[in-house]
């Protein structure tokens, strides 16, 4: 969707300052894409753009195409038990936020579910008295009772991920959560109101699947008074048995490296999605004002929504410059390039340095790997979502 790019001068103009350090991040990543470091002695540090902190891999719903608790999910191997006692304590995470403070980059937690991690607040409290750009992703179930702090400790950017209009929404994420981030979003809003206060910025994500592509135009209706400042569509991350068993290959041929992650995301629920009825809803909801701006993620040619579902192995992007500019810190301080394939380890932030672990031996022999693979991305990258936000978009697609 051309239309994706009507969103820049919106947001901008409202949010002036945070913009700049948004900015600043994507310039970062402007410039990994123009040209990686390659040099075994760089200081990647340098260009550090974004860093996931995924804080905790407790979750209080079941969303079925969920890559960690849906119906294929990784978490559901019955050892959360033991999973829990290995998080990052809140004073480990301080260390590493003022070693990677000066670099600047934009902070994105999630989960699981981040608000189970007992430290969130004072964690997004402290990197943003460090003057850092922060974005908390969440089911939205627990905003209500903290809207109060949030918009005092001024997040800057709130992810709520809501899937449809009630009934549907409620089909995919569970009984009743509709209603919940509803109580969420107005409690946000009373409490900007009554603080004076234009943060966070407050969006929606919606994942696209077979269960709500034909009622998306509903939940943009109902969101018209939500209070949101953007709407997104993501288009989802899914992948099948041939791309499974190729990255597996492959990822043990070239990386030594046992993949489990990926088969999360063979779901199906990509499968009879009308790419046709998708794309007209979707112009639609473009075109509509519904008060605040819809981007999809990623912005295809209308004529190419079907692939995206139907031809999963088709490449729509590649060339990640992920492992060049951003990074995900798991719960258990295990640190990796792709936040949703957490198969391949660079190192622990318990034991070891930021620094340490991103310009270190498994860091460039991944970024090696990956830059000397066809098309520069491997083959389970096909729908990653941070290929798709960061990928070269492949021509006609
Ligand atoms: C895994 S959740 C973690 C944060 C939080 N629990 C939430 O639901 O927002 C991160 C995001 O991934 C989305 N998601 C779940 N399954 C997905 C899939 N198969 N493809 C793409 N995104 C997906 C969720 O809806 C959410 O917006
Ligand atoms: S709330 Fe988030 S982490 Fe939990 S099941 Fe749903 S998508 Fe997955």
């Amino acid at each position: 969707m051309k239309e994706n790019i009507a969103v820049v001068p919106v947001i901008f103009k409202k949010f002036k300052g945070l913009s700049a350090k948004m900015l600043y991040g994507f310039a970062k990543m402007g410039k990994t894409r123009i040209s990686p470091k390659h040099d075994y002695h760089y200081n990647h540090m340098q260009n550090l753009a974004l860093v996931y902190f995924n804080i905790t891999p407790l979750c209080n719903l079941r969303c079925r195409m969920c890559g960690q608790w849906g119906d294929k999910g990784k978490m559901k191997n019955g050892r959360i038990a033991e999973e829990i006692k290995t998080l990052v304590p809140l004073e480990r995470y301080k260390e590493i936020v003022d070693e990677i403070a000066p670099r600047r980059p934009v902070i994105y937690i999630w989960g699981g579910e981040p608000f189970l991690y007992p430290n969130l607040m004072p964690l997004a409290k402290y990197m943003i008295d460090k003057g850092l750009y922060v974005s908390v992703n969440t089911n939205g179930t627990f905003i209500e009772e903290y809207a109060e702090q949030i918009v005092r400790d001024r997040w800057s950017t709130i992810f709520v991920s809501l899937d449809a209009f009630e009934e549907a929404n409620d089909a995919m994420r569970g009984k009743g959560s509709y209603q919940k981030v509803v109580r969420g979003f107005e409690a946000i809003n009373r409490e900007k109101k009554k603080q004076n206060s234009l943060y966070p910025i407050m969006s929606i994500v919606t994942t696209v699947t077979n269960m709500n592509y034909l009622v998306l135009d509903q939940l943009a209706e109902a969101s018209c008074s939500f209070g949101l400042d953007v709407h997104i569509f993501n288009l989802g991350t899914y992948t099948n048995d041939n791309i499974v068993a190729r990255q597996k290959q492959y990822m043990r041929e070239k990386l030594d490296t046992e993949v489990d992650c990926l088969a999360a995301y063979n779901t199906g629920y990509n499968l009879n999605i009308d790419g046709e009825k998708l794309h007209a809803i979707l112009r639609k909801m473009h075109r509509t004002d519904y008060g605040h701006p819809i981007i999809t993620v990623p912005a295809l040619n209308p004529e190419k929504t079907h692939v995206y579902y139907a031809d999963l192995e088709t490449p729509v992007r590649n060339h990640c410059i992920v492992p060049w500019c951003q990074t995900d810190i798991n719960y258990n301080g295990d640190v990796h390039f792709c936040a949703d394939y957490p198969d391949y380890i660079l190192g622990n932030i318990k034991t070891q340095s930021f620094a340490e672990i991103y310009n270190g031996d498994r860091a460039n022999r991944f970024r090696k790997a990956i830059r000397e693979s066809e098309g520069g991305m491997f083959p389970g990258c096909l729908r990653c979502y941070q290929n798709m936000l960061f990928g070269k978009k492949i021509k006609g697609y």
